[in-house]
């Protein structure tokens, strides 16, 4: 039983057979990324951080999109493989458990944040820091296991917040925050942020020729991943200096 995540690399070892599963895989390609993507909208212009940002495979869209993205990761060969994939952004390892001291208050228009925030330990931090970064009229993106699915694989009290330890198909160990829905929405409310939408996405219809028991699993089960768009809370407005 763990009680932190702790900080060293997860990611690290298994880098790059992640790129190879999330590029075109069917949770990556055909799940997870369209239900951010559209929640991010337009993006032409927008300077755009890549929070966790793996091996740059949103980064490469947002950047075919018009977007100016900076980018981070934990892992030194997450931002490797980001860098080399879009060599026109700026990327460069960095823990989340850390403030980001290298971004000034206000400064990004978009945070997307997919899939990472299950591997902090004090979530509601980072997500400050976030906030603190984004102008007041920018946006948080982020996706999330969802919790539900979390809760069927493993039991035990739903609303109970534990770390947890799974092996992934391809053998990847992992080590992360099970968390209840209602933990979410809390974190980013006292982190300054308000949520204006969430989705719980259905997967495209080219994910059936991937996966035909998967697609329909996803159709039905609350099982996959969740995605939210939150906004700066002009309630509380950051106080600077
Ligand atoms: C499931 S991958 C998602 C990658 C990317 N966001 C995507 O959706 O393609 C999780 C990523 O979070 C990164 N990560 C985990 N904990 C982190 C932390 N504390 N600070 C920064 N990055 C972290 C991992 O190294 C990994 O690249």
């Amino acid at each position: 039983m763990h009680s932190r995540v702790g900080t060293q690399p997860q990611y690290e070892v298994f880098a790059d057979e992640f790129l190879d599963h999330a590029q075109h895989g069917l949770f990556n390609a055909h799940y997870d990324r369209p239900a951010c993507l559209r929640l991010l909208g337009d993006v032409v212009g927008a300077t755009v951080l890549d929070a966790a940002c793996g091996p740059g495979l949103y980064a490469e869209e947002l950047a075919k999109r018009g977007a100016h993205v900076m980018g981070f990761d934990q892992s030194p060969r997450m931002v490797e493989l980001a860098q080399q994939r879009v060599p026109t952004g700026k990327f460069r390892i960095h823990d989340l458990a850390n403030p980001l001291d290298w971004l000034d208050d206000q400064s990004i228009d978009v945070v997307l944040f997919a899939l990472a925030l299950e591997y902090v330990d004090d979530r509601i931090a980072a997500l400050d820091e976030l906030r603190r970064v984004l102008r007041p009229e920018g946006a948080l993106v982020l996706s999330r296991q969802h919790p539900t699915g979390d809760w069927l694989r493993h039991g035990g009290n739903y609303f109970e917040a534990r770390v947890i330890e799974e092996t992934w198909s391809r053998g990847w160990q992992v080590r992360y925050w099970l968390t209840p829905l209602e933990q979410t929405c809390e974190e980013l409310h006292k982190a300054g942020f308000l949520i204006e939408r969430l989705l719980e996405p259905r997967p495209e219809a080219e994910a059936a020729e991937i996966d035909q028991e998967k697609y329909e699993r996803l159709n039905r089960e609350p099982t996959g991943f969740l995605a939210i768009r939150a906004v700066p809370n002009p309630h509380r407005p950051l106080v600077t200096g």
